[in-house]
C-alpha cells in the first residue's frame, strides 16, 4: 500500500508501543482487540498525535504560524504549551472511541510557568480568535487524515496492531471534520493561509465598555441634558433625593451603555444592579426593559426621533464605508446601520401612542 510506505514512521512507532497489546498475549483467541488497543492504547495515540503536531502541523509554512502562543517565551496565561495540545488533543480522539474522558484532569507541564497545569477546552473557547478559515481547517484535518489513511486495511483483512478498518476511520475522520464549525471563525480569510489576527470588532473599535460608557456619558450630559426638551423628562434625576425606584443619570448612562453593549453582542442586559451611593433611595438599580422605564413620561413620536437624531448624529462622523478596514474609533456603514436600527426599533415601546407628537417638553 503506497500510502502506508510513505507514513512508515508513524506507524512503525505505534506498531511498537501496541506490540504488548498486540491479538495474541493481550486476548483471546478469535476476539480482535479494539481500535484503541491496535493503536497502543494512549501512549500509543500521544505518539502518533506528537508526530503530526510536532514533524507536520509545526512544519507547515501555514499551519504553524496559528501556533503563536507555543513559540512565545513565556507562554501567555491560559494558553496551552505544544504538549498539554498533544495530550488533550490525544484524550479528544481517545473519547471519539470511548476510551478516555475529554477534558478529563489538568494536564502537567512545569515548563509552561504561567499554565502548569492546563484544563483542556471545547473546541470554540481553543480556537477563539485565531481566524481559522474554512480551507486552512480543510488542510490541517487533511494532513491528519492522510496519516491516518496509511493505517487502513481494507475491509475483510485481520485487523492487527497499528491497523485500523475503512469504517473506524470514517468514524475518527468524522469526529475531526465534526468539528469544523466550532474551529473555524466566520469571515476569516477562506485559506489555506498563515495567521492573519482578525478584525476587531465594533465593540473593541469602541473601547469596549469604558470606552462605550465614555461615548454615552457625553451623549446624556452634553446633549441630551442640555436640550430644552429633551431634558425636562428627567425631573425625577434632578429631584434630591430621587423618588425611591428610579436611576441616577450614572445609573442611565451604565445601563444605556449595557443595551449597546447587547446589540454588539459583548454585554448582557439588564445584567446585574448598577450602583451609584449617591442616589440613596435606590443605591442599587437594576436596568429595566424599555418600556418599563418609559412609562408615564408621555414621550410623543417626534420626542423620540430628536433623541435618536442626536445620537445617530453624533455616531455619523465615526462611519466608513462598508469594505474599507475600519480602524480604532471607526465603525462600518453596516454596523452603523444596526446600531441606528436598534434604536429605532426601541420606539413603539418607548412612544406613547397617547402623547402629544412633538417635539415637545414633558408632558407633551
Ligand atoms: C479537527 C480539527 C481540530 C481539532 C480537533 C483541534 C483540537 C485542539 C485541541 C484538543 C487543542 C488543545 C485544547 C485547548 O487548547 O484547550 C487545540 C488547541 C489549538 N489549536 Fe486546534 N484543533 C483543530 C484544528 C485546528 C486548526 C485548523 C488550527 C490552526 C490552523 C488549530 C490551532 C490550534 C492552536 C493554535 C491551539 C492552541 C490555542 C492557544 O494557544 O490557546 N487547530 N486544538
Amino acid at each position: 500500500m503506497k500510502a502506508q510506505t510513505f507514513f512508515l514512521g508513524a506507524v512503525a512507532a505505534m506498531a511498537a508501543l501496541a506490540s504488548g497489546c498486540s491479538d495474541d498475549d493481550t486476548k483471546p483467541s478469535g476476539s480482535t482487540p479494539s481500535a484503541y488497543e491496535r493503536l497502543g492504547g494512549h501512549a500509543g495515540l500521544l505518539a502518533f498525535v506528537k508526530n503530526e503536531v510536532e514533524n507536520k502541523v509545526l512544519k507547515d509554512s501555514d499551519l504553524k504560524t496559528y501556533f503563536f502562543n507555543q513559540v512565545a517565551n513565556p507562554i501567555p496565561a491560559g494558553h496551552p504549551s505544544a504538549a498539554q495540545i498533544e495530550e488533550c488533543f490525544t484524550r479528544l480522539v481517545a473519547s471519539v472511541v470511548q476510551a478516555e474522558q475529554y477534558p478529563g484532569a489538568p494536564v502537567r507541564d512545569a515548563a509552561n510557568t504561567n499554565t502548569p497545569d492546563f484544563t483542556c477546552r471545547d473546541m470554540k473557547s481553543s480556537h477563539v480568535g485565531l481566524n481559522i478559515g474554512d480551507k486552512t481547517f480543510d488542510k490541517f484535518v487533511g494532513v491528519l487524515a492522510g496519516d491516518l489513511m496509511g493505517l487502513v486495511v481494507a475491509d475483510g483483512t485481520m485487523l492487527t496492531a497499528g491497523h485500523i478498518s475503512q469504517s473506524e476511520y470514517n468514524v475518527l475522520a468524522k469526529a475531526l471534520t465534526d468539528t469544523k464549525s466550532s474551529v473555524t471563525t466566520p469571515g476569516a480569510p477562506a485559506g489555506p493561509g498563515p495567521f492573519v489576527p482578525p478584525t476587531p470588532s465594533a465593540y473593541e473599535r469602541l473601547g469596549r465598555h469604558q470606552g462605550l460608557l465614555a461615548l454615552v456619558k457625553t451623549e446624556v450630559e452634553q446633549k441630551i441634558l442640555k436640550d430644552t426638551n429633551l431634558k425636562t423628562y428627567f425631573f425625577n434625576q434632578v429631584a434630591n433625593p430621587i423618588p425611591a425606584g428610579h436611576p441616577s443619570a450614572a445609573q442611565i448612562e451604565e445601563c444605556f451603555t449595557r443595551l449597546v453593549g447587547l446589540v454588539l453582542q459583548a454585554e448582557a442586559y439588564p445584567g446585574t444592579a448598577v450602583n451609584d451611593p449617591a442616589n440613596t433611595n435606590t443605591p442599587n438599580f437594576t436596568c429595566r426593559d424599555m418600556a418599563s422605564a418609559h412609562t408615564g413620561l408621555k414621550i410623543g413620536d417626534k420626542t423620540f426621533d430628536a433623541f435618536v437624531t442626536i445620537l445617530a448624529t453624533d455616531l455619523m462622523p465615526l462611519v466608513v464605508a462598508d469594505g474599507t478596514t475600519p480602524k480604532n474609533g471607526q465603525i462600518t456603514q453596516s454596523e452603523f446601520n444596526a446600531l441606528a436600527k436598534a434604536l429605532t426599533d426601541t420606539k413603539s415601546e418607548i412612544v406613547d401612542p397617547n402623547a402629544a407628537p412633538g417635539p415637545a417638553p414633558f408632558p407633551g
